[in-house]
């Protein structure tokens, strides 16, 4: 039998299931509730994430929570999240500045299917945060633009305070790449821009439906008005993408908290065909 100095640990650093530790590089805060993390991971490894995916961050002390990546799979062991102070979790991080430590497991789930959506004219259809993982597949479409058709977004906002990533945004609409819209529920006397629900964005536009898919991703309450919107647009339910929320606690098919009838959210989503879940009556 080997003595207990003998025996050496195995740390199996691809296992789904370990933690790593992270370092935050930098914080930017981006409205009042969200701020931007650059964060490195301290085995100095990349995370490995498609667009749509999300890790488990974790503050011990503070608990878990299912975040997506925001930043492009391209930027060795660098990764950014967007994150809104909401609770437990989520305010501890925003109390984190420049070196604090974190953890951090995945990525999880399934992304956007980006070979897929190569050569296909492009139709992006975001709610508040849910610019957040979109964030990740629009940088990955313009570092390769040539290989899409055209690109719009339609970016749907409570208040003009709210706006995410405004700076990027500016600069993405000056480059001519990407046409962007946006629109405010509630604008403020300043507000020079379009007021109203981001569906109103829809009928004007000139959608060839038999190359157009739509990536969605906002508040479920968003989902059930842009998809009759789309609908009326022909796009085909096999070219409309969703990206689902479901309260998640282990993001890894075990717990059941993400369940939706036989669909385990964690693993089969958060990204979804809407043919693929349109006969499931809680799912949208
Ligand atoms: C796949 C996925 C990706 C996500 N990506 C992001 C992201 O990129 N950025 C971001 O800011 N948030 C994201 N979220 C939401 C985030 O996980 C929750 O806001 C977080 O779990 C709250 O944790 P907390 O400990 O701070 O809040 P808690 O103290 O647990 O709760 C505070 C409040 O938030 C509500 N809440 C808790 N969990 C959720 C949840 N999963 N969905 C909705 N409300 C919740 C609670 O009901 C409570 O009202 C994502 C969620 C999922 C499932
Ligand atoms: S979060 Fe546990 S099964 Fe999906």
């Amino acid at each position: 039998m080997s003595s207990l100095k003998s025996q050496t640990v195995s740390h199996n650093i691809s296992s789904p299931y370990l933690s790593r530790l992270a370092r935050i590089e930098r914080v930017t805060r981006l409205t009042e509730k969200e701020r931007l993390f650059n964060i490195a991971i301290e085995d100095s490894k990349t995370l490995g994430h498609a667009p749509g995916q999300f890790i488990m961050l974790s503050i011990p002390g503070f608990g878990e929570a299912p975040i997506s990546v925001s930043s492009p799979p391209d930027k060795g062991n660098m990764f950014e999240l967007c994150v809104r102070a909401v609770g437990n979790l989520t305010n501890a991080l925003h109390n984190l500045t420049k070196e604090d430590k974190i953890w951090i497991r995945g990525p999880y789930g399934k992304g956007f299917p980006v070979e897929n959506l190569k050569h296909k004219d492009l139709l992006f259809i975001a709610g508040g945060i849910g610019l957040v993982p979109m964030r990740s597949l629009i940088k990955t479409v313009l570092n390769e633009r040539s290989s899409y058709g055209s690109v719009h977004l339609l970016y749907g906002i409570k208040g003009p305070d709210e706006i995410l990533f405004k700076d990027e945004l500016l600069q993405w609409g000056r480059t001519g790449n990407i046409n962007i819209q946006i629109t405010v529920d509630k604008p403020h006397p300043e507000w020079k821009g379009h007021t109203g629900v981001v569906t109103t964005f829809i009928p004007p536009l000139k959608i060839d439906e038999t190359k157009t898919a739509a990536i969605v991703v906002g508040p479920p309450v968003m989902y059930k008005y842009v998809i009759m919107s789309l609908g009326d647009k022909r796009i085909a339910g096999h070219d409309i993408y969703l990206s689902l929320e479901r309260r998640m606690k282990c993001g890894l098919g075990k717990c059941g908290h993400c369940q939706i009838n036989s669909i385990y959210v964690c693993q089969e989503g958060p990204v979804f065909r809407l043919s693929n879940i349109r006969y499931l009556r809680e799912a949208i």
